[in-house]
């Protein structure tokens, strides 16, 4: 029989799609899935509904409408002060997801590895091995999640080629902090590694701005910034993304894209453009809204006996429910949808080595408040319903 090829074999179904399933299965409150249970803004959408109606319906540019281009890069300078040529230094792709995949198919040499910090984004692995690279992962501990120098030297080899970091991070939240980042640039410039930066959650933080990868010593040289309108703008399933960089870089990320999708919707693109030109007001309220939400689920787990891990950015809290007595966080998580009616994802799905994330769950908050009431109201429950699931797994 033929099938799923080896390099692809060992990653099997996402977890979101599962959680998602069990979630309908059980009417639960979906606090699982990193996507907005509401729209994205009107003047974004009107901007490509009008898009639609004057006939931008064919292929866009191969690098992304210039219009689009342009928008990136300005809002780039806008908010890191660097200023970038929009025609050699950036690519319109499908989502950030795709441009992962291409930075890995366009620039590592088969056997070339790829650090990952775990917990990471669940594509990065897999878009390793569709590139025949190899991943290093150095594991964040909780509840810093910090980025340790000598964890992160000893994983650096002669064949290491990229670093791959995401600020703010999903799923913990941490944000690297100055030492954080001026190690990656040490070790990057030391050993001549290209860094690639996920910056995709980079309008969600709530104690300092975020600061781009891009501003470290040495590092403009060798960075590439990744992001997308989905967070910013709640649209995640308009999948526009783009990354940054040196032309050298982004020439090498387009070399995979014309290949992959070639460009993305051009309608979306040409509205992305609208939406990355927005007024500082709405980038503003978009993170006041945003903190509203964390401290109303942050408290709410709290008061349900969960001990939140308060995020410094990005749209999830991770919370620790070891008091429970569940096995892993698998156990916890389908028992939490099952029983108590509420999707979170076990974050084991964002490790190699599963057991760091024995203890946890992550929740989504880019949902609506009453959305998030709704959830709380029944996480109410969860001491009771916990205490009563062991009595009868004990009976059994
Ligand atoms: C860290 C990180 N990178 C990339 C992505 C994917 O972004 P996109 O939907 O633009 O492909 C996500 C989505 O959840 C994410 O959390």
């Amino acid at each position: 029989m033929h099938g799923v090829n080896s390099s692809l074999r060992p990653f099997g179904a996402t977890i979101f799609a599962e959680m998602t399933r069990l979630a309908l299965a059980h009417d639960a409150v979906n606090l699982g899935q990193g996507a907005p249970d509401f729209d994205g803004p009107e003047f974004v959408k009107e901007a490509a509904i009008r898009a639609i109606r004057d006939g931008r319906g064919q292929y866009a540019r191969m690098t992304g409408l210039p219009e689009l281009n342009g928008a990136i890069a300005e809002r780039f300078e806008k908010t890191t002060g660097i200023e970038i040529a929009p025609e050699t230094q950036t690519v319109v792709t499908c989502g950030c997801t795709e441009a992962i995949v291409d930075a890995m198919l366009g620039l590592l040499e088969a056997g070339d590895e790829v650090i990952l910090f775990e917990p990471f984004y669940d594509s990065y692995p897999a878009a390793v091995a569709m590139a025949s690279g190899i991943a290093k992962v150095v594991t964040l501990q909780a509840p810093h999640f910090r980025i340790e120098e000598s964890a992160l030297r000893s994983a650096v080899t002669a064949r290491t080629k990229i670093i791959l970091v995401n600020t703010p991070h999903n799923p913990s939240g941490h944000m690297l902090d100055d030492d954080e980042r001026q190690l990656i640039a040490r070790v990057a410039n030391e050993c001549n590694l290209i860094v690639l930066s996920d910056e995709v959650y980079e309008e969600l933080y709530y104690a300092k701005p975020h600061r781009s990868l891009a501003l470290e010593d040495g590092l403009r040289e060798r960075t590439v910034v990744l992001s997308s309108l989905g967070k910013s703008f709640s649209f995640t399933g308009w999948k526009i993304g783009w990354a940054i960089g040196p032309a050298a870089l982004v020439a090498a990320i387009r070399a995979a894209h014309q290949f992959t999708t070639f460009c993305a919707p051009t309608p979306l693109q040409v509205a992305a453009a609208t939406a990355l030109r927005a007024p500082d007001s709405y980038f503003t309220d978009f993170r006041c809204e945003y903190k509203r939400k964390r401290d109303l689920l942050a408290e709410g787990l709290r008061q349900c006996g969960l001990a939140p891990i308060v995020p410094e950015g990005s749209y999830f809290i991770l919370a620790d429910h070891e008091r429970f007595g569940f096995q892993d966080d698998f156990a916890f998580c389908r028992f939490l949808v099952e029983k108590v009616g509420v999707a979170a994802i076990p974050p084991g799905a964002f490790y190699k080595n599963k057991q760091h994330a024995r203890t946890l769950a992550r929740f989504a908050f880019c949902k609506r408040e009453d959305t998030l009431g709704a959830a709380l109201d029944r996480l109410q429950r969860l001491p009771e319903c916990a205490r009563h699931y062991r009595s009868t797994a004990r009976e059994a």
